[in-house]
């Protein structure tokens, strides 16, 4: 890595100083102002996406970013069936193992993620899946993973994405293979299982498609699974809302207000748990592209973090090579300039600072000092 690079990265591990000639921000040198400092001053833990992988391949100061400014670290996939399930009978953990032991090493707790999940599942699954065996699979996974990280994860998310209303399915349910053989009440079993197997760990029912303008009827169907689930006392305790937002689409502040409220009133914590934005609609300079971004994430903390008190603020791409590049062929993530290239990172790909790093601390030290001040 070049000095520029490192010297970016240590700023924003050792304190921001080094970064006050490349943007305007208010810099203490004497006090650390990492995304994690600056969140734990008003509540919140910070958290990220990594995969072991990108933890052991990339250079050390990406460890050092990612150590010294989150405290809490999602699995981005070895903890989901696809790799803990290479075949029906077998489970392999030394990948979520190495991340356990990773996180404990630098005083990181781990994130669960995730129990439960139409989709992203190893093929023998549905092969194997029917009405009669459903339940305990998903039990005996539940209970065996869930089991052997009792009492060492921060929280599970126990069902994973289970509102999907492009399926027209009854309910907008998600469609895939749990759906299938145990209908909506998968949601139920799941829960109950993880809660007898680690009844200390938050259980977190975690949706996506929630936070933007066009999400009126997620939102709604979001909200009637949740009362339904509440009714028959399944124990979800929180919702994660995980805002993977594209920066082209409009955030309704009074919508996404209600939202919040309606889950509240309900009893339930708020997670944000995958933050990310996707730029692939804005053309211009990697300049241009960054700051929109950067915008994005700003506009939208401000939005959600007077309202939705969360403890647990989580980036679902730290770094601009991210998940979103793997998906250029699905309309979403397609750019009209025809490059495959994203740019939600805090930081970019040579592990500088981006403006989007900036512009997440500096609304999280804006909501601090309002906390202080209410
Ligand atoms: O690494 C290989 C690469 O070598 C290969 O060339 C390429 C070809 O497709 O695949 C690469 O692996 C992909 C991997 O993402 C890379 O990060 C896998 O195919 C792909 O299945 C995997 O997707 C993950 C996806 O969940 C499905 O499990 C993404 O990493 C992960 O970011 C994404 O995370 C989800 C959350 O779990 C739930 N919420 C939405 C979020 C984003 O889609």
């Amino acid at each position: 890595m070049d000095r520029r690079a490192l010297l970016s990265v240590t700023a924003a591990t050792m304190g921001l100083a080094a970064l006050d000639c490349i943007a305007p921000m208010r810099l203490r040198a004497d006090s650390p102002r990492t995304l994690k400092s600056l969140a734990a001053a008003c509540g919140i833990k910070t958290g990220v996406a990594c995969s072991k992988t990108s933890l052991e391949q990339s250079p050390a100061a990406f460890v050092d970013f990612v150590t010294g400014n989150f405290t809490l670290l999602t699995p981005e996939g070895e903890l989901k069936w696809s790799a803990l399930r290479p075949t029906q009978h077998e489970y392999d953990f030394a990948k979520s193992d190495w991340l356990l032991d990773f996180t404990s090493q630098h005083g990181m707790a781990l994130r669960g993620h995730n129990l439960c999940w139409n989709t992203g599942n190893p093929p023998w699954l549905e092969a194997v899946l029917t009405q009669s065996n459903a339940e305990k699979i998903l039990t005996d996974h539940i209970a065996t993973v869930t089991g052997r990280y009792a009492g060492k994860l921060d929280s599970w998310d126990v069902v994973n994405e289970p509102i999907a209303i492009w399926f027209n399915k009854p309910g907008g349910y998600y469609d895939g293979p749990w759906l299938r053989t145990l209908g909506p009440e998968y949601i139920d079993i799941a829960f109950h299982a993880a809660a007898a197997a680690d009844p200390h760990c938050l259980r977190v029912i975690n949706v996506h498609h929630v936070e933007q303008g066009r999400d009126a009827e997620t939102r709604n169907a979001c909200l009637k699974m949740l009362e339904s689930l509440l009714k028959r006392n399944v124990p979800v305790q929180a919702l994660g809302i995980e805002s993977h937002l594209d920066c082209d689409l409009t955030i309704d502040q009074g919508e996404l207000d209600k939202f919040i409220a309606s889950v509240q009133k309900m009893g339930l914590q708020i997670l944000i748990t995958e933050l990310d934005i996707n730029d692939s609609k804005v053309n211009g300079s990697d300049q241009h592209r960054d700051q929109v971004v950067a915008d994005y994430y700003r506009r939208y903390l401000d939005v959600v973090l007077p309202v939705a008190n969360i403890d647990r603020l989580i980036f679902w791409a730290p770094m601009d090579r991210s998940w979103m590049d793997y998906m250029c062929n699905a309309p979403r993530w397609q750019r009209s300039d025809g490059k495959c290239n994203h740019r939600p990172g805090l930081i970019d790909s040579s592990l500088q600072i981006k403006q989007s790093y900036q512009a997440v601390a500096a609304a999280i030290e804006q909501h601090g000092r309002h906390r202080l001040q209410a």
